[in-house]
């Protein structure tokens, strides 16, 4: 394990050991044990070409709780924003970093950093995937369920950057996953063919339909992202048009498991993609899932750079 650029990369071994530092880190710092020895003097650079509030807050609280140092690094104030190759910032960077976590545009330029440079690459975010959020999601699966194999989640909306990671992550840790989106829409073949490969040696299920009804009968996990991601603002009135039958409200939540829960990676857009009532109700994990992101890419960290 040397980067995180696709859950892909990892093994279903790879990731639940990740997990299952995530919850040793989550308890310890419940109960006030100090990790801070794990990243002493280590400096992980944090490279942003997109907003974030959750990974960049969650970046630079974990590094600190580690005993680590991170430095944000806007692509609007570094030369990288003014056309300095990836190849040449991975380089240079590499002399000064132990490590970096990069959201961007293209999956390209992640995977370039992490040929170019010397040291750990952590994807932030890219137009096609996230893991860090994924792994953050089982996190949350696994802590309210017990287990994740032979679970079901469904995914209803936009076939985007999370959904991508979500097929990936859920073949590879055996839950059964349903994906829902409008025609059009859909996941990109490249993941639905990687997720369908790994699921034929995990045993999991994978289903692509554009029935949200169908998607959510029965399911475990509800699981939606905003209809307008980060980059397709120009294309919001059309989205919301054809979004809006996959809108998850009560009424959708009902077809799924008495017991199910409701996950979104957020930001969320109330009223669009997501009522007020299923996030805001009984059934949202959505905080535990946004401070999961913490304790999972702490756990992350450690096992890329200590
Ligand atoms: N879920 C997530 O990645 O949130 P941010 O965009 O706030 O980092
Ligand atoms: N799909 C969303 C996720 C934000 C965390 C986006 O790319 O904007």
């Amino acid at each position: 394990m040397k980067h995180l650029l696709c859950l892909n990369d990892w093994t279903p071994d790879e990731i639940i050991d990740v997990l299952d530092l995530a919850d040793k880190l989550k308890y310890e710092n419940r109960n006030g044990i100090r990790h801070d020895h794990h990243l002493r003097g280590k400096t992980l650079g944090m490279i942003f070409s997109k907003s974030s509030t959750r990974t960049r807050v969650s970046f630079e609280v974990g590094m600190q709780q580690l005993g680590g140092y991170a430095l944000f690094l806007s692509s609007a104030d570094i030369q990288l924003g003014r056309g300095e190759t990836v190849h040449d910032t991975a380089k240079t960077l590499s002399r000064y970093l132990d490590g970096i976590m990069i959201r961007t545009f293209k999956q390209k330029d992640v995977m370039d950093l992490a040929e170019y440079g010397t040291i750990p690459i952590v994807n932030g975010l890219t137009d096609e995937l996230h893991p860090c959020q994924i792994l953050a999601d089982l996190m949350t699966i696994r802590e309210r369920f017990g287990y994740l194999k032979g679970l079901k989640l469904a995914y209803v909306g936009d076939g985007n950057n999370v959904a991508h990671s979500l097929l990936v992550g859920c073949a590879k840790t055996g839950i059964n996953i349903s994906v829902a989106t409008p025609d059009n829409y859909s996941c990109d073949t490249k993941y639905i063919e990687m997720a369908r490969k790994i699921a034929e040696e995990t045993g999991s299920v994978v289903e692509i339909t554009t029935d949200a009804r169908q998607a959510v009968n029965n399911a475990d996990v509800v699981y939606t992202d905003t209809w307008v991601s980060m980059g397709m603002e120009n294309e919001r009135e059309e989205r919301i048009k054809i979004f809006t039958p996959y809108q998850v409200n009560e009424n959708l939540m009902s077809l799924a498991k008495p017991g199910a829960i409701f996950l979104h990676c957020l930001p969320a857009y109330r009223g669009f993609e997501v009522t007020e009532e299923v996030i805001d109700g009984p059934q949202s994990a959505v905080f535990d899932e946004a401070e999961n992101r913490l304790h999972v890419q702490k756990a992350v960290l450690v096992k890329l750079m200590a």
